[in-house]
């Protein structure tokens, strides 16, 4: 092994940008485009990125990859031991203010921390933190946040008993109103046009620097952030971060919370389409619900679940570093500017590392083997790691535990009912149907069939 960074060749420079990061943009950083994803779907793009970098690294010894994109030269990490330099070396010299991501964040949170210099970062990254609640698995408003968890998805169970069917779109809508109501309060619940303006300014994100920006909506989705915040109710992270900091400082961090959540709903799909494949898994997370009692308690397994969902499928698709000063690496010194990428799908999946790597394995959350891996990132690791992490976990895992409860059978079942699971999986095209009486043991399957076909 080698630790020197090799340049690629021209033609392994196209093959890496063809299968590698070309599928990655094409799905849209920011906000997924949803033919682009069910296209990634249909050709499994992650199994040809992997076979490429999987050959690349047995080529070159595992040493890092670089690749020039215009005048642009990115250092790809092969190796646990470079993701950790990178992570364990940000915001210096490994700063996550990319110049991707402050392209693409500018359209709709330039003042987030995550694209903030590093003087604003000192103060904002504390304040993030202590907000979230970064530390504890359960927030100190955890019983007022997983009350709105349980009215939502009651109705949202409801509706599906009803129909018999359940779509990305009638969960993504369930998903958004417990998302406003726990963020900004209850009267944010139904303000969909805040979740317009910022999709619109998201799809502007995908395009980074390439798209002019529209101030005028983001002003419009400020405005809209403010009015909410002003009058949302102890209980809501707008109002702890509106005592801890003041009504402005909340609102610059509040479009990527928002932002942010989107991902969690995704995760959270995901998982209850292998829930809802895999009787064992579904009998687990009604079991630990049932045991946990009424409130906001830790469900280490449902955790452990949405955790699998975002290892196997994660939803940030590269984490991207920018270097504030000259690194060395091995025998080369690459300029200040100089990216840096971790392709976390690469990572999580690595077979010759991971002898669960196609597996779903919440265990290895259980156990504290996955955290202890530094090539298992999908909130990040290290000082820059994701300050929402616990919030999510807690969001998300009894959001998961609740729709666990109608049986549900869901289109994908073949390809999630067993190991090894596909490589890439579309969220927004999963579709469940409701199984009735025992149909789980085969005897009234074609309601949920046609449901879900
Ligand atoms: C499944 C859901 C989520 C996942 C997988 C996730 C993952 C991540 C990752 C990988 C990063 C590092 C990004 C980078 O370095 O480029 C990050 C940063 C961050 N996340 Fe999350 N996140 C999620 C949801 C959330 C939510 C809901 C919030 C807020 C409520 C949040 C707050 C943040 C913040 C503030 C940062 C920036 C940290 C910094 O710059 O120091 N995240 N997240």
């Amino acid at each position: 092994m080698t630790d020197t960074p090799v340049d690629l060749t021209a033609g392994e420079t196209g093959r890496v940008l063809r299968d590698v990061l070309g599928p990655l943009v094409a799905q849209g950083a920011i906000v997924r485009r949803p033919r682009a994803t069910a296209w990634a779907e249909r050709r499994q793009v992650d199994r040809t990125a992997r076979r490429v970098l999987d050959g690349l690294r047995a080529r070159y010894h595992g040493a890092p990859l670089v690749v020039r994109l215009g005048g642009r030269r990115m250092v790809l990490a092969t190796r646990p031991e470079h993701v950790e330099r990178i992570l364990a070396g940000s915001p210096e010299p490994f700063t996550p203010a990319s110049w991707e991501k402050r392209g693409a964040l500018a359209h709709f949170q330039p003042d987030g921390v995550l694209v903030s210099p590093l003087a604003e970062r000192a103060e904002r990254r504390p304040y993030n933190e202590a907000v979230l609640d970064m530390s504890e698995p359960v927030h100190r408003d955890g019983d007022a946040l997983v009350a709105v968890v349980e009215r939502e998805t009651s109705a949202l169970v409801a509706a599906v008993e009803a129909s018999g069917r359940l779509e990305w779109d009638a969960f993504a809508a369930a998903w958004w109103r417990l998302v406003r109501t726990v963020v900004l309060g209850r009267g944010a619940r139904d303000d969909e046009r805040l979740v317009a303006l910022l999709d619109a300014l998201r799809r502007d994100g995908n395009w980074s620097w390439f798209r002019p920006r529209r101030p005028w909506l983001r002003a419009a989705l400020e405005r809209r952030i403010a009015e909410h915040v002003a009058v949302a109710e102890p209980g809501t992270l707008a109002a702890r971060g509106r005592d801890a900091g003041g009504a402005d400082a909340v609102r610059r961090q509040i479009p990527h919370w928002l932002f942010a959540f989107d991902a969690a709903g995704a995760a959270t799909f995901r998982a209850l389409a292998v829930a809802a494949a895999r009787p064992a898994v579904r009998d687990r997370l009604l079991t630990e619900l049932t045991t946990s009692g009424r409130g906001p308690g830790v469900l280490p397994y449902a955790r452990g679940c949405v955790l699998e969902a975002v290892r196997l499928w994660p939803t940030t698709l590269a984490i991207l570093r920018d270097a504030t000063e000259p690194v060395r690496w091995g025998a080369r010194t690459f300029e200040a500017g100089t990216g840096f990428v971790v392709l976390s799908a690469y990572f999580h999946r690595d077979a010759r590392r991971l002898p669960f790597a196609d597996a779903f394995a919440p265990e290895a959350w259980l156990d504290g083997r996955a955290d202890a891996d530094w090539g298992l990132v999908p909130f990040s690791a290290g000082p820059v790691s994701c300050p929402g992490r616990n919030v999510v976990l807690l969001l998300a895992s009894h959001t998961l535990a609740r729709l666990a409860g109608p049986d549900l059978v869901v289109s994908r079942g073949r390809y999630l009912a067993e190991d090894p699971l596909p490589p890439t999986m579309d969220h927004m095209g999963l579709r469940f149907g409701l199984r009735t009486g025992t149909a789980r043991h085969g005897i009234d399957a074609s309601r949920a069939a046609a449901a879900a076909a």
